[in-house]
Order: structure tokens, then C-alpha cells, then sequence
């Protein structure tokens, strides 16, 4: 499918006003997307576990309106108005009005909420942008009864891209790749899809829990970091790995073989870190307790065996892997050694989830 694909017909009936709601969950990725090109095209492919706990509840309330000269809606968080959201907002919908040309006929009330603590140093924008980008593609549903499941998954994907890169990982569970690559004929640089081979049922019910050591805001953005790969001396080198990372894990989520697993999983955290050491300006997220969770999860895997591993996201939080068979003893050891190094103790319990809700 090409970009064209998403261009609706011009519509025959608008209705007067309605009102949707859709809750999307995060995603974290194994082989992380970090770097892109114009439009919001990833620079590399990327593989992530949809989460189920840390999500996002959007609500949109739309009124039809005289002036379809401008884009109109008004945001509330949490029940309260939020207007340092509202640029961003406002750039998702010039970016997508060409793929939904009824924005300016309506003036929207937005209402977004997220599962997870503001604050939390979780990014929501993935969730957020999942949950508003499905409230839309409802509302042309709406409009036109036509499109199919499928083709308003993908739509809903397509467009929460053009919102954040990751979230258009965040539509469907439970094991989503983004981004053309050779092994997967029907991959796309567009929108998420469902992995298309075999998983080994140990990867079914995975648990990841978020160790918040670092509530506060990043000093780098996702976006700046983005940019930096643009004349990285390592980003291409880089952006092959991807590939041959996704290459690997093909193997891995096939015979379930977890230490090839932790092997790349952690080595694309750290791989996303190390091109944030060594771009210009150079910058660190990671602080002394992320290194220290590390060094503890290594000590432990190293001394019981209990095949438990890390991955981070552009932040100093720690999100811990382990499967199913070892929950008792991974929630133990992290609350016997790793508690201690987040901020007032704070850690949310997550595993992977079936992807968005209609509400
Ligand atoms: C480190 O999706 O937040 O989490 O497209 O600029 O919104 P934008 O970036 P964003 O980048 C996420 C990067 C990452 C890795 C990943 O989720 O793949």
C-alpha cells in the first residue's frame, strides 16, 4: 500500500455530531526504531511487545461547524485543560488532514487520560497518539460504513505515525513490526503490522515491569534524538544491525531460546544508548541507578539461571523482561533488590498485551 491508498472519497454525509472512544496501550521495542527520515519514515525496522497495563483512554466529542476555514478543538487532561499539549495536537492534525478531510467541517473535544501517573517519565505519546489517531478513523467510520476491519486498523496505524513513530506500534497486540524489511514481504515503512511467523508460546505471556528510576522530563527529546542520526558516525552501521537483529529474532521467537533472546534485546537497549553517547552534541539518559539495576539483573541471571533481562527506551527507566515460568521469582528479586533504585519506590507490573480498545 502507498501513502495514496489512505485518501478517502470525498464524503456524501456528515453527521451533526457524535462522540468516540478508543483506549490504546503502550509498546515497548525489542529492536528499537531510532532514527528517521521526512514524513515520519523510519530509518530502520523495528519489532515491539504491545503492553497492556500502561495505556491511554482518548474520548473525542465532535460538533460540525459554520467556519471550515481552520482546525478547532480543545484538550483537556485528565479532566483539566492542557495547553502545552495542544501544539503538538495541532501538528498530528495538520499532518493528517489531507487522510481525513472532515477535521475542519467539526470542532473537537478532546478528553485523554492515561492509566499510568503523569509524571511517571513513561512516554505517552505512543499510547496517546494510538488512542486519538483510532478516535478519528472511528469517526470516518462513521462516515463511511464501508471500510473494513482490517483496512481501519491499518489506517489507524498509518495515522498515529504521522503522530509518533512508535505508536503506530500500538494499535494491534501482540507482537508488532514496523518498517520495510527484506524478511517480512508484507512490511511496510506505513504502518504497523501483526509479526507474520510462528511464536513460541513462551513469548505469549511475557511480563515487563517498569522500574521508574527517573520521573522527571528527559533533557533530550525522542525528536531531537531522532535528528542526531543524521550524520552519526555509526548510523549506518547501525541501521543494518536492525535488520540483522530482526533476522535473528526470527529464529528466537521460533524455538523460544532465551538466551539468544536476552542476547539481542539488551544489546539493542544498549546499542540505542550508545548512539546517543557518541552523536553530536552527545548526551547520556541513563543515570547511576539504571546502571546499577543492570549490573544487579546480570549478578541475579548470572547466579540463578532465572532468564531475566532489561531493555530501556530513550529515558533512564528500566523495563524488566522475564516470561511467565519465573514471575514469582523475577517479582522477589525485584522487589528485594531493585525497588530500592526508583524513585520513591515506584515500578508498575505490565506484560504483553492484545493491542486497543473501542471503549
Ligand atoms: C527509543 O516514537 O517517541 O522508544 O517518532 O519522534 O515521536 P517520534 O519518536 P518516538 O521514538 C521512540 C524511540 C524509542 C524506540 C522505539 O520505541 O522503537
Amino acid at each position: 500500500m502507498t501513502e495514496k491508498d489512505f485518501l478517502p472519497n470525498p464524503y456524501t454525509n456528515l453527521p451533526a455530531k457524535g462522540k468516540v472512544t478508543w483506549k490504546a496501550p503502550s509498546n515497548i521495542a525489542l529492536v528499537k526504531y531510532w532514527g528517521k527520515k521526512a514524513n515520519q519514515i523510519p530509518a530502520n525496522p523495528s519489532i515491539s511487545f504491545t503492553l497492556d497495563a500502561c495505556a491511554t483512554t482518548t474520548s473525542v466529542s465532535y460538533t460540525k461547524k459554520e467556519d471550515i476555514s481552520q482546525l478547532s478543538f480543545d484538550l483537556f487532561f485528565e479532566g483539566k485543560p492542557k495547553e502545552d499539549f495542544k501544539p503538538k495536537i495541532l501538528t498530528f492534525f495538520e499532518r493528517i488532514e489531507a487522510y481525513l478531510p472532515f477535521l475542519k467541517a467539526y470542532h473537537f473535544k478532546i478528553e485523554t487520560s492515561n492509566s499510568f501517573p503523569h509524571s511517571s517519565g513513561i512516554a505517552s505519546s505512543a499510547s496517546g497518539m494510538a488512542a486519538l489517531a483510532l478516535c478519528l478513523v472511528e469517526i470516518e467510520r462513521t462516515i463511511n460504513r464501508d471500510i473494513t476491519d482490517t483496512f481501519f486498523k491499518k489506517k489507524a496505524s498509518f495515522l498515529a505515525r504521522l503522530g509518533s513513530g512508535s505508536a503506530c506500534r500500538s494499535i494491534e497486540g501482540d507482537l508488532i513490526q514496523w518498517g520495510e524489511y527484506a524478511g517480512i514481504s508484507e512490511s511496510s515503512n506505513l504502518y504497523g503490522i501483526n509479526y507474520p511467523f510462528e511464536v513460541n508460546a513462551i513469548f505469549k505471556n511475557f511480563h515487563d515491569s517498569i522500574l521508574l528510576v527517573h520521573k522527571g522530563q528527559k533533557q533530550v527529546s525522542s525528536s531531537l534524538g531522532h535528528d542526531l542520526m543524521h550524520d552519526h558516525p555509526y548510523a549506518e552501521r547501525r541501521f543494518t544491525q536492525a535488520h540483522e537483529n530482526l533476522d535473528k529474532l526470527k529464529k528466537v521467537f521460533e524455538s523460544g531460546n532465551l538466551d539468544d533472546f536476552i542476547k539481542i534485546v539488551e544489546s539493542e537497549a544498549l546499542t540505542l544508548h550508545a548512539m546517543m553517547m557518541t552523536s553530536m552534541p552527545y548526551f547520556v539518559l541513563m543515570k547511576p541507578d539504571t546502571l546499577e539495576i543492570i549490573n544487579k539483573i546480570w549478578a541475579f541471571r548470572e547466579a540463578t539461571k532465572v532468564p531475566i533481562c532489561f531493555t530501556l527506551d530513550a529515558g533512564a527507566n528500566v523495563h524488566v523482561l522475564y516470561p511467565e515460568s519465573v514471575k514469582e521469582k523475577a517479582i522477589q528479586f525485584i522487589q528485594d533488590e531493585l525497588v530500592v533504585h526508583c524513585e520513591n519506590g515506584h515500578y508498575i507490573c505490565d506484560k504483553i498485551g492484545q493491542g486497543a480498545m473501542s471503549k
